[in-house]
C-alpha cells in the first residue's frame, strides 16, 4: 500500500484527508503540534491493520522538519505521497497587521510547507511518488483583510510551479491544491458569507482523487475556481475598483477594521 506523510492532520481538511487515506487502506504518518487528534486517527488505522504513526511537529521550527520526515520514512519503510497541508490564517486589516503575525503566517505557510517538501526529496525520488502543497484559490487574487495569508499562498504556489519540471523529469509529480472555502476551524471564524463552501469530508475526497491522478494543479470546487479565474484575468484597474468596494463594505460591517477616516494606525 502507498505510504503517506501528511502535515496539519490534527484538524479541518488535514484531519479529513487523513481519514480518507486510512479508509482507503494507506499506511500513514501524521504530523501536527496537537497530538491528541493524531493519536485518535492512528488508533483507527492500527485497528484496521494498517501502519500508522503520529509525529509531533511544529513546521514553524524548520530544523525539526527533516527529522520528522526521516522518522516517518523509517517507520513506513519509505514514502510515496508527501502532503504539506499545515497552514494558518491570521486575518487582519492592513492598518492593523502586526509584523509578528505576518512572520508567523509566512513561516508556516511558506517556509514550513516548502521545507516539508524539500525534506522529502530523497524519499520521493526513490519511490517516484507525489509531492503535494496545499495552497488556496486565494493565491490567484488577493483581497482586503488577509494580506499575509494571500502573500503566503501566492508564494507557495510559485514555489510548487518552479520545482515541478525538475521533479517531473525524474518521474515525480508535484501537485498544487487550490481549495475554495472549506468548513474548518480556520474558516469558522469568518464573519462573511463563504460562497460554494464545502464540508471537509467532501473536500478531502476530491483532493484524494486528484492525488491518485497525479494532477499538477487541482482547484476546486469548480464554480469557485471559475469565479476566481475570472477575477485573476480581470484587468488590474477593474479588480482594484472591485476590491475597493469590497473593502468599504467590509469596513461598514466592521468585519475589516473601522471605516476609512475613523481608523488609527496601530504602530
Ligand atoms: N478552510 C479553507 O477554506 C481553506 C481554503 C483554502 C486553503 N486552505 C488550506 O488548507 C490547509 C488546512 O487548513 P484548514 O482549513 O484545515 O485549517 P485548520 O482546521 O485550522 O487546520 C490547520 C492545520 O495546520 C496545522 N498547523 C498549523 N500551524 C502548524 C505548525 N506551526 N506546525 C504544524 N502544524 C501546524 C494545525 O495543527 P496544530 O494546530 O495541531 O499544529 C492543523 O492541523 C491550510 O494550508 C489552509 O491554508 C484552507
Amino acid at each position: 500500500m502507498p505510504r503517506v506523510f501528511l502535515t496539519g492532520a490534527s484538524s479541518g481538511l488535514g484531519y479529513a484527508l487523513a481519514q480518507t487515506f486510512i479508509d482507503e487502506g494507506y499506511d500513514i504518518a501524521l504530523a501536527a503540534r496537537r497530538t491528541g487528534p493524531l493519536l485518535e486517527l492512528v488508533q483507527v488505522a492500527v485497528d484496521r491493520g494498517q501502519r500508522a504513526i503520529a509525529i509531533p511537529l511544529d513546521v514553524a521550527d524548520t530544523r525539526t522538519i527533516a527529522p520528522a520526515v526521516a522518522k516517518a520514512s523509517e517507520f513506513l519503510g519509505g514514502l510515496d505521497i508527501v502532503i504539506a497541508n499545515a497552514g494558518v490564517g491570521i486575518p487582519a486589516p492592513a492598518l492593523e497587521l502586526r509584523s509578528e503575525d505576518l512572520k508567523a503566517v509566512l513561516d508556516v505557510n511558506v517556509l514550513g510547507a516548502a521545507e516539508t517538501l524539500l525534506a522529502a526529496r530523497g524519499e520521493i525520488l526513490r519511490s517516484k511518488g507525489v509531492l503535494v502543497g496545499v495552497s488556496s484559490l486565494a493565491a490567484w487574487r488577493a483581497g482586503p483583510g488577509a494580506a499575509a495569508y494571500n502573500a503566503s499562498k501566492a508564494a507557495l504556489s510559485a514555489f510548487l510551479e518552479a520545482i515541478r519540471p525538475e521533479f517531473f523529469a525524474r518521474g515525480v509529480a508535484v501537485m498544487e491544491v487550490n481549495p475554495g472555502f472549506v468548513r474548518t476551524p480556520m474558516t469558522d471564524r469568518n464573519g462573511f458569507a463563504m460562497p460554494f463552501l464545502l464540508e471537509p469530508d467532501d473536500a478531502a475526497r476530491r483532493v484524494f482523487r486528484a492525488i491518485q491522478k497525479r494532477k499538477s494543479r487541482f482547484a476546486f470546487p469548480r464554480r469557485a475556481a471559475f469565479f476566481m479565474g475570472l477575477l485573476h484575468h480581470l484587468p488590474d484597474w477593474a479588480f482594484d475598483l472591485l476590491a475597493r468596494r469590497v473593502c468599504r463594505s467590509l469596513e461598514k460591517k466592521q468585519i475589516l477594521g473601522r471605516e476609512v477616516g475613523k481608523t488609527e494606525v496601530s504602530n
